[in-house]
């Protein structure tokens, strides 16, 4: 990686950084929600800010319009699947642009654009023998002739027995397996048994790229926690990677193989470079000078930034990068992975109503206040956050309405009955003004570094400084002398004027409100380096309410609206996760701190007795001795040992885990294992003469 990621290169006089910034697409298949909304606007956020600063930046997006579940989508609408694809094409602009994310360009992966520069990167890397073949056995359904995705296979859960639990986890107990182990399986799409068949595949060999890649992740743009993960994947191997699809498959067909098809993440991140291809042949890119290769080359001097979710990690830090290195183009100068969304605290739930989508809540509430929230909760890293929706309410309310808002609105009253609208010659306190615009130094590095919840809680305090001035100057009282109009407009005009650098500094998170303030402060659309100039001698508007109040009837209506839109939502289907190989979507583990850690209770346990559990062909039943305890543990390792192997010998158990039901009885804690499974699970500690009951820790 040769970019830096922290540059501050936009002191006057620097030429503008050449930038180059993407979210990933959403598929084509269902709705923008608020989940995928911290994404767009946490990039939309970054973008503006660069924007301002005077960066040559470019905001790219399209939909993911490929792969299965898109193709029987739209068989199930009884409409072909480019109907369906413009018509979500129409809904997710409509959606983004409502939630002012702005795109300077918003494409489709089912592009000529898309296709070229698919063709193109499959055919470099197959000339240079990064592609292989290989036959693989599949399910197949034999009724609507099609292989099936693990997603679309459902059955029995082969651990609990839950029925309709689809591909390879089950939403019951939360074991993994393989679809091919699910009971009484089923296909999801015709409900026929499936077959066993084969077919030839083609697979990018990943592992040809892992010097590259090692030194890439080295390069200082990802994140520690991403570094991690990938150093755990290089350590696990670097798998083949298999690209092909068989027909019938909604998709690019692969050149030199007919009925063969991408897989539909070989060219989603394509859809990146063919989003931005359009721009530049747009009037728009030609205008600007828009040169494709300046940006996409080998060599280019520009920076290229892709925000993702913690997710899809595998795919933008491992693929993406080795594609790209493979066909000689460049690689990413950074991937910004951020955490998932909850809902007060929960995975966002159709039946609680929070599962949002981005059309009801703006059928109630104002964009910029969910803009804001995420602003105020979001960092650099990869944690989830939270939508409380009562501290959403609270905190608009007092932030951006009590305060912000607030300043104006004292001060912009009597400037327009006593001065005609006109703001005096001069500042009040141009000390007070001075600080507020160093403190923009700071504001800046927070933004640039994606750290937008302490630039909000600087903003913040500036906001706090400013009606402080207010409530010292009094202007209500100023406004009952005689004698002191200059004093009236000068105070009013500098309460006029910090607004004005808050509104400028905030002017990324809330852009809708920006432009309100710039109309009624009759001024140019704010840069950041315009901040610094006072307004002065200078006729602003009549002031209009620039943000109401978050109502709590609005928040309910919202929650009551999104449990409707439930009985309207389409049959349910798998999913939407299409991702095929599990451990592509391994999210990062959230880091706990110590204090969790040490709530750890880790016990020798001794093994009185082991036995088979009839049902679970993967779980032992263990009656552990704690040292006059005895506890009951089902643990899935009857791969790797026999109950015979066990007996008496010492493992370590987490003692103080909640007991916990299973079909085959109470579990009452854990032990801990090692090991990639199959006949490697470990769990015995060796026999020192530790005693059952004593404390691992
Ligand atoms: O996970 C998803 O929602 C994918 N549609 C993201 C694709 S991002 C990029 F690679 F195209
Ligand atoms: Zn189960």
């Amino acid at each position: 990686m040769s970019q830096l990621t922290h540059q501050t290169r936009d002191i006057p006089g620097n030429s503008p950084r050449d930038i180059l910034v993407t979210s990933a697409l959403p598929y084509a298949n269902g709705p923008i929600h608020i989940g995928h909304l911290v994404e767009y606007i946490q990039t939309d956020i970054w973008v503006r800010f660069q924007k301002m600063r005077g960066q040559n930046c470019w905001y790219v997006c399209a939909d993911d319009a490929h792969g299965t579940p898109i193709m029987l989508r739209a068989r199930q609408e009884g409409i072909t699947p480019e109907a369906l694809i413009a018509r979500v094409a129409e809904e997710h602009k409509a959606d983004f642009s409502a939630f002012r994310v702005g795109f300077d360009n918003y494409h489709s992966t089912h592009s000529d654009e898309n296709r070229h520069f698919a063709e193109l990167i499959y055919e470099r890397n197959r000339d240079k023998g990064h592609i292989s073949r290989r036959t693989i056995t599949q399910a197949y359904d034999p009724v609507e002739q099609m292989f099936l995705p693990d997603r679309f296979i459902k059955g029995e859960c082969p651990k609990c027995g839950t029925p309709d639990q689809y591909g390879d986890n089950c939403e019951a107990c939360g074991a993994s397996y393989s679809p091919n182990e699910l009971k009484n399986p089923r296909s999801a799409v015709s409900g026929a048994v499936p077959e066993q068949r084969e077919s030839d595949h083609y697979f990018f060999r990943l592992g040809d790229f892992e010097p590259m890649l090692r030194d890439w992740t080295r390069g200082g743009g990802l994140q520690p926690q991403v570094a991690n993960k990938l150093d755990e994947w290089f350590d696990a191997g670097l798998q083949e990677w298999d690209i092909s699809r068989d027909a019938p498959y909604f998709g690019f067909e692969i050149p030199d193989h007919p009925g063969k098809f991408f897989y539909v993440w070989l060219d989603a991140p394509i859809g990146y470079m063919a989003s931005f291809r359009h721009l530049c042949d747009s009037p728009r890119g030609r205008a600007a000078g828009l040169d494709f290769d300046r940006f996409w080359d080998k060599d280019s001097p520009a920076e290229l930034y892709h925000f993702i979710g913690k997710d899809i990690i595998y795919f933008h830090a491992l693929f993406w990068p080795a594609m790209l290195h493979g066909a000689d183009f460049r690689t990413p100068s950074a991937v910004f992975a951020h955490g998932f969304l909850t809902v007060d605290g929960q995975k966002m739930s159709k039946s609680r109503g929070t599962f949002i989508k981005a059309r009801t809540y703006l059928d109630h509430l104002n964009p910029e206040y969910l803009r804001y929230y995420f602003a105020a909760k979001l960092g650099p890293g990869v944690d989830d956050i939270d939508l409380n929706l009562q501290d959403f309410t609270a905190r608009v309310n007092s932030d951006l309405v009590g305060k912000v808002v607030n300043i104006a609105s004292r001060s912009a009253g009597f400037i327009a009955k006593r001065f005609a609208g006109r703001l005096s010659p001069t500042l009040a306190n141009p000390q007070l003004h001075a600080e507020f615009v160093q403190a923009g130094e700071s504001i800046a590095v927070a933004y640039e570094r994606r750290e937008l919840s302490r630039a909000v809680r600087e903003i913040m305090a500036l906001a706090d400084r400013a009606n402080q001035y207010i409530d010292e100057q009094a202007p209500w009282v100023i406004a009952k002398a005689p004698d002191r109009d200059a004093d009236l407009q000068a105070v009013c005009s500098m309460g006029i004027n910090l607004f004005r650098v808050l509104i400028g500094y905030l002017r990324p998170i809330l852009p809708g409100t920006a432009a309100d303030s710039e109309a009624f402060l009759r001024i140019e659309p704010l840069t950041w380096a315009a901040i610094a100039e006072p307004l002065l001698d200078h006729e602003i508007a009549p002031f209009k309410p620039l943000m109401t109040r978050v109502e709590s009837a609005q928040i309910e209506a919202m929650l009551e609206a999104s449990k409707e839109d439930l009985s309207t939502t389409a049959p349910p289907s798998p999913p939407a996760d299409q991702a095929s190989l599990p451990v592509t979507r391994d999210p990062i583990a959230e880091t706990i701190d110590i204090e969790t850690f040490a709530k750890l209770d880790l016990r020798i346990a001794r093994i009185r007795s082991a036995g088979l559990v009839e049902g679970a062909d993967k779980l032992l039943r263990l009656e552990l001795d704690l040292g006059g305890e005895t506890r009951t543990v089902f643990a899935g390792i009857r791969s790797a040992y026999e109950p015979s192997d066990l007996e008496g010998r010492l493992t370590v158990m987490v003692a103080n885990l909640a007991p916990r039901k299973m079909r085959f009885g109470v579990s009452e804690g854990m032990v801990l294992a090692a090991g990639p499974g199959g006949k490697d699970i470990f769990i015995l500690s060796p026999d020192t003469g530790a005693q059952p009951g004593m404390r691992v820790k």
